[in-house]
């Protein structure tokens, strides 16, 4: 009557392993690409320069920007600069999303920047610490 039990819950064990990570798998590819973030955000200023925005692929504007290096640039850009708006102007992009996106204007420009590891993306926090002490001392 009951030889059919260890094998359903057989069964209901690998379907549990297998949803959480599904789910978990959902969420790695949740986070958008840095050309998906671009297209959606970031092309609507930087692809024509709206506001002296860098050009999108314009090198000799990107090379000064590429040389400030990935961690002091994407972290610059993530607290605001003057008319590049904190985020982007969007508030519910990952730092990691911001990030990839920086770094896909970069290649664009001939910057071999890569979407970060953990490593860049502490970098990258530590940068903004600094950038958000040197704002707020100069107000
Ligand atoms: C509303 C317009 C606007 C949007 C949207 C926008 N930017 Fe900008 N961005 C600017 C402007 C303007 C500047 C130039 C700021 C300056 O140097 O005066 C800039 C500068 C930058 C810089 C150079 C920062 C520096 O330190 O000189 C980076 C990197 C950057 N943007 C990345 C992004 C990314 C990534 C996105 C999308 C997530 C984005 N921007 C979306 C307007 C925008």
């Amino acid at each position: 009557m009951f030889a059919g039990k260890p094998v359903n819950l057989r069964i209901a064990a690998v379907l549990l392993c297998c949803s959480t990570l599904a789910v978990s798998d959902a969420l790695a590819q949740s986070l958008k690409s840095g050309e998906q973030v671009y297209k959606e955000v970031c092309f609507a200023c930087h692809a024509a320069g709206v506001a002296n925005a860098p050009k999108f692929g314009d090198k000799k504007i990107w090379a000064p920007l590429i040389a400030e290096g990935q961690a002091v640039l994407t972290a610059h850009a993530w607290v605001g600069v003057r008319g590049m708006p904190a985020r982007g102007g969007s508030p519910n992009l990952t730092q990691e999303e911001f990030s990839r996106a920086v770094a896909y204007m970069a290649r664009a420009a001939g910057g071999k920047w890569q979407d970060p590891d953990a490593g860049m993306l502490r970098r990258i926090k530590a940068e903004e610490q600094v950038r958000i002490k040197s704002l707020n001392t100069k107000k």
